[in-house]
Formats: structure tokens, C-alpha cells, sequence
């Protein structure tokens, strides 16, 4: 087989085979096929687009490429959920909770990675003591013991996928669905759970602007998770403005912790309440989606969830007295308020901006070596669709720094109050198949 040959095909729109598909991602991996010719080759997949079969020959073969990680010792349907970015997504520290304190196991792999605010494990170490530092066998554990647990990124996952994804970054080809829905769930599956729910977001904040868009990512990763054998559904959510009130580490922490109490910002809520009960009807612990829901709201009632927060937290070294008192979680020196010049209803609230208004604080690392401030951050006090008088407070500051003219700049920049607004659609639709 040769490269080129390869490369005419998909130019030429024709379907690959299986092994020639395999053929390209192992030479490219191990360094035999170039940077040039596989960047031709993602040029023509960007304008030929490829088959389902296709795309889930491409995931499989990037899952292929490196270390996939072992769940088997876990006891019961393990559901992973993925979001693909947003601004201020708390729902990962609520839904791992709340899920498990259904005894759905949660086995959560994460990254610290890059973004206006750190990933989950950045937020949960905002805790005092609490840490992923574990090993394989006493995360297994934890979770066959309590359902939860969390440990740091290891192994080398995907690395066809971390090679090819920097190439598409420099050749203008990130954007094309099969490339995307590819990348995505061929980490998902080498993270090894059994079920995977995802969460697609579109608008302002997120890598898909459209609905349209969003749905077309959704439907092809939802078929390539049925095509290898891992239950997926997918949700589609708004992500024109942040998620909940909160951006920030321990700001988002103090959010999950509300949320789980079930006094956490509406939108919030909702959107794990949505993503949650897909969890639970996943992993078959409900007869349909609306059952699921059900339960998820009686645990939140009861307080079995927030209880199995402290369980969490507790397992991992951490003070679970956070829970009660957030007072416990770190503050930053100043808070500052931005009112509003006029009166009027919120209009807009642009989400990645807003986020990199939080970036600007500390909340988030610009590059892989920065150090993030878990203290500082933004809370929204209006959302879109809230009415406002001039000189009430729009966004509370959390900072650790007493001028921070460059960041109301921004936020008065990004956030819009007009004669009338309503708030939007958060869930725009589940995709099933
Ligand atoms: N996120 C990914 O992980 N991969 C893509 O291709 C795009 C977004
Ligand atoms: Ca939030």
C-alpha cells in the first residue's frame, strides 16, 4: 500500500477500507507517513468527508494507536460523560456525585489541560488535601467500595490523535465533523467506559456556533459510539452564555456543591439534570429517561448526593468540611462589583470572552506551565433575560489583585443590556441515534 494511492482515493471521494484506513494511522504514528502527505490526506477528508463506517474505522484505529485503559475490574455499566468545552461548566462536579449516589459507578479519568478556568481535577484540588495521586489498584477500588472515584491522566492515550490533532491546528482542518467526532471519541473509548453520554455545546462560547452544526457533530459521534460497541447519546446545549453563575475553580466548587443541594442556578440544574438521567438510563438503573430523572431528583431530596460528595471528597484525602462550610475553600483578598450603567434587560453575556475576563484573574492557564489561582474568578449575578437597574452589580470579581481595570473592561464589553431580551433555549435538543 502507498500514501499517495491513499490520498487520491479520498481526494477522488472514494470509501476506504478498513485496513487501509489502519494503514494510514499506524504509519503515521510510528513516523513512516509525513507530516506533508498526512496533511494532504486530512485536506481531502476536510472536502470528501468520510462514511460511518469510515469514522468509526478512524476512531478505532486512533484507539488503537497507544495504551487504552482497563475498567473490567469495576463491577456494573461504567457511563462516562463528556462535554465538548464551554465556559464555566460545572456539571462534571455535580454529576459525578449525584450519579453515583445511585451506585452507578463513576471511574473519572481527567486532565488539567488548558481553558478560562482549570479542568476538573484543578477545581476539585481546591479542596485541602484532596488529590488523584492514586494508584490503578486503590482507584478501582474506591470505586467498587463507593462509586467514585478520580484519578490524574495516565498512560499514553491516543497518541495518533495528539499527533494529528496538532497537524489539523496548522493546515486549517480542525474543523471538519468526521476529523472532530473522530478525535473526541477515540479518547473517550480508550478512557474505557462502557457507555458515554455527551454533551454538545453550540453558540458564542463553543467550538460548533450553530445548532445545525452542533447536531451534525452530535449524530456522528453518537453513531460512531453505537457502531464500536459503546452506548452513546448525545444532549445539545446552549453554551451562548456561561454555564451557572460560577467561573472558577473553587467558585465552581461552591456552585456544585449548591446544585447538589438542589439550590443551584436554574440552568445548571437543568443541564445535569438532562445529561444525568441519560447516566442513569445508560448504565440500566431505569426503565426510561423520565424514571431516571426521577431518581435523580429524590437523591438530590434526600441528600444522598451531597452525603456522597463528602464520601468523595474524603476517600481522596480531602476535607469534607468544605461541604458545610465553603467558607473552608479559598478566597480571594478583594471582591469587587461591576454595576450596571443602565437600566435595561441582559441581552448577551458572550461566553468565551467572559471566560477569558476570568483567564485574565488567574482562574485559567494561558500555557501548559502556568499556575492557576483557585481562588479568583467571576460571579454573574444577571443572566440573560434578567432585568437590571443602573448601578445594581452585573458580575461580582474574585480577585487576588486590587486593580483589575482590564477585566471590567471586558466584561462591560461583553455583556449587553437592551430594551428586551429573553432567556434562551438551554437544551436544544437529544440525539439518540
Ligand atoms: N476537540 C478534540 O478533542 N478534537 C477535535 O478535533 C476538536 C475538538
Ligand atoms: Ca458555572
Amino acid at each position: 500500500m502507498r500514501m499517495v494511492d491513499l490520498i487520491a482515493k479520498k481526494r477522488d471521494g472514494k470509501e476506504l477500507t478498513t485496513e487501509e484506513i489502519n494503514f494510514v494511522i499506524e504509519g503515521y504514528t510510528n513516523g513512516d507517513i509525513p507530516d506533508y502527505q498526512m496533511s494532504a490526506f486530512a485536506m481531502a477528508t476536510y472536502f470528501r468527508d468520510m462514511t460511518e463506517r469510515e469514522r468509526a474505522d478512524l476512531t478505532m484505529a486512533m484507539v488503537n494507536s497507544g495504551d487504552t485503559i482497563d475498567l473490567s475490574a469495576i463491577e456494573g455499566i461504567k457511563v462516562d460523560k463528556h462535554s465538548t468545552g464551554g465556559v464555566g461548566d460545572t456539571t462534571t462536579l455535580v454529576l459525578a456525585p449525584l450519579v453515583a449516589a445511585l451506585d452507578i459507578p463513576v471511574a473519572k479519568m481527567s486532565g488539567r489541560g488548558l481553558g478560562h478556568t482549570g479542568g476538573t481535577i484543578d477545581k476539585l484540588e481546591s479542596i485541602e488535601g484532596f488529590h488523584v495521586e492514586i494508584s490503578k489498584d486503590e482507584f478501582v477500588s474506591l470505586v467498587n467500595n463507593h462509586k467514585i472515584a478520580v484519578i490524574g491522566q495516565t498512560g499514553n492515550l491516543t497518541p495518533a490523535d495528539k499527533k494529528l490533532y496538532a497537524l489539523r491546528d496548522v493546515t486549517a482542518t480542525v474543523n471538519s465533523i468526521p476529523l472532530i467526532a473522530s478525535s473526541i471519541m477515540s479518547k473517550k473509548i480508550a478512557a474505557g467506559s462502557d457507555a458515554i453520554v455527551l454533551d454538545v455545546k453550540t453558540g458564542a462560547g463553543a467550538f460548533m456556533k450553530t445548532p445545525e452544526d452542533a447536531k451534525e457533530l452530535a449524530h456522528a459521534m453518537v453513531s460512531i459510539g453505537n457502531n464500536v460497541g459503546r452506548k452513546t447519546m448525545a444532549v445539545i446545549s446552549d453554551m451562548g452564555q456561561p454555564l451557572g453563575r460560577a467561573i472558577g475553580n473553587s467558585l465552581e466548587v461552591q456552585e456544585a456543591i449548591d446544585t447538589l443541594r438542589g439550590h443551584g442556578p436554574e440552568d445548571l440544574e437543568e443541564l445535569c439534570l438532562a445529561l444525568g438521567r441519560q447516566m442513569v438510563y445508560l448504565a440500566g438503573k431505569a426503565s426510561s429517561l423520565e424514571d431516571a430523572e426521577e431518581q435523580l431528583k429524590e437523591v438530590i431530596r434526600n441528600c444522598k448526593a451531597l452525603d456522597k460528595f463528602k464520601e468523595f471528597i474524603a476517600n481522596q484525602g480531602g476535607n469534607p468540611e468544605v461541604v458545610d462550610h465553603p467558607e473552608k475553600l479559598p478566597q480571594a483578598a478583594y471582591r469587587i462589583e461591576v454595576p450596571a450603567r443602565e437600566d435595561g434587560v441582559v441581552a448577551e453575556i458572550v461566553a468565551d470572552e467572559i471566560g477569558t475576563a476570568a483567564m485574565l484573574l488567574g482562574a485559567g492557564r494561558a500555557t501548559k506551565e502556568s499556575e492557576i489561582d483557585l481562588a479568583v474568578g467571576l460571579m454573574l449575578n444577571k443572566k440573560i433575560g434578567d432585568a437590571v437597574k443602573a448601578g445594581e452589580s452585573l458580575v461580582t470579581i474574585h480577585a487576588n489583585r486590587e486593580k483589575v481595570d482590564d477585566v471590567i473592561e471586558k466584561i462591560y464589553a461583553n455583556i449587553r443590556i437592551a430594551n428586551h431580551a429573553e432567556a434562551p433555549v438551554l437544551v436544544h435538543e437529544i440525539v439518540t441515534e
